[in-house]
């Protein structure tokens, strides 16, 4: 997320970022908005939405919360503890359910099996116009790394790109959404 904003800077974008905790350097030039949890992802998201022209969804979400969040240190009792767990909102799915006519939306997906099929399936249910889609289990990919090994999932054909860093790879991935939005345009 950070080396992408620092490539839609370089680009000549105004970007915003929503980060939550982070030790990154926020780059210079581009708004960061801090947020903890999912739920305050979604707000921030949500309601900036209509002022964007692309929103590129790179934030691992968690898919659920704890039910209840404990005021003071939960006391050790017995071997084993419960907590419940509740569903986040998909944000990346609210998104593509209330999109815009020209903005164009991009998710992630992070697999470590049929990475092909599961991103494809989220590009239709999330409404997305490309997914970049990666396997944890491939060396050079995933979080911890400056590299990235990812397929780009297009409504009609994948594209699997060679491991380059993740700035490069920033910058491949807003090129090919600027074309996108460039047909869109043209229609
Ligand atoms: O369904 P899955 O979590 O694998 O999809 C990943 C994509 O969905 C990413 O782009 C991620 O940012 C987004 N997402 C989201 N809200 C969630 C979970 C995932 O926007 N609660």
């Amino acid at each position: 997320g950070y080396e992408l904003a620092r490539a839609a800077r370089d680009m000549g974008a105004n970007v915003t970022l929503v980060s939550g905790p982070s030790n990154l350097a926020v780059p210079m030039g581009v708004e960061c908005i801090r947020i903890q949890s999912a739920q305050d992802m979604f707000e921030v998201i949500s309601s900036k939405q209509n002022e964007m022209d692309f929103i590129i969804k790179s934030a691992a979400v968690g898919d659920y919360r704890v039910k209840e969040m404990a005021s003071e240190k939960i006391k050790k009792k017995g071997d084993t503890l419960t907590l419940e767990l509740v569903k986040n909102p998909d944000i990346l799915a609210y998104l593509g359910a209330h999109k815009p006519k020209h903005q164009i939306i991009c998710g992630f997906a992070m697999e470590t099996q049929d990475l092909i099929a599961n991103a494809t399936e989220k590009l239709v249910k999330k409404n997305c116009d490309m997914i970049v889609a990666n396997n944890l289990r491939t060396e050079g990919a995933g979080f911890g790394t400056d590299t990235n090994v990812v397929t780009f999932i297009h409504p009609d054909h994948i594209d699997t790109l060679e491991q380059m860093s993740k700035y490069e790879l920033g910058r491949k991935i807003l090129h090919t959404l600027l074309q996108k939005q460039e047909r869109i345009l043209e229609c």
